[in-house]
């Protein structure tokens, strides 16, 4: 298990390969994900407040999650309420009471192969390592937070 101190939110991964290669890997943010304890009115506040596009609350039982879409014209933001029991945004939203920024989801030609060079690099994938169908019916895959500045990560192939 590796431990971090408090001044080493930035992990130092290994880098120096891969600036060799200088590949490009993440692509358009996909969306930020703000977990919120009152979907309803988070919704009302971005289509009254902001004037935002907003979609009709979509339940995701195998996420865990209610999701209403908000469609910016460069991104989406997806503002994310818990569902059922075992919901994985309920003890964010324990530490986060009034709701909080959940994630952010960069996209990724080829999910596999950022996998293989992000854990080459010593960055932690999450779960089992084997990509999910996720929100928008794409193969996604979450990044430990502690690897990556105190920010949860999700890629989702393009
Ligand atoms: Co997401």
């Amino acid at each position: 298990m590796l431990s971090l101190s408090k001044h080493e939110g930035c992990r130092n991964l290994q880098s120096a390969s891969i600036s060799e290669r200088r590949q490009v890997m993440i692509g358009k943010l996909n969306h930020v994900a703000i977990a919120v304890p009152d979907l309803k009115a988070a919704a009302a506040l971005y289509s009254g407040a902001l004037g935002a596009t907003v979609s009709a609350p979509v339940d995701q039982p195998a996420h865990g999650v209610t999701v209403v879409f908000v469609t910016l014209p460069n991104t989406k933001i997806e503002l994310l309420q818990p569902l059922g029991e075992a919901s994985p945004i309920a003890a964010f939203l324990e530490r986060n009471p009034a709701g909080g920024i959940h994630h952010v989801c960069y996209e990724v030609e080829d999910i596999l192969a950022a996998r293989d060079r992000l854990k080459e690099s010593g960055a932690r994938v999450l779960g089992d390592g084997e990509p999910k169908i996720g929100a928008h019916d794409k193969p996604v895959l979450f990044l430990h937070p502690k690897d990556f500045c105190g920010t949860l990560i999700e890629l989702e192939q393009a």
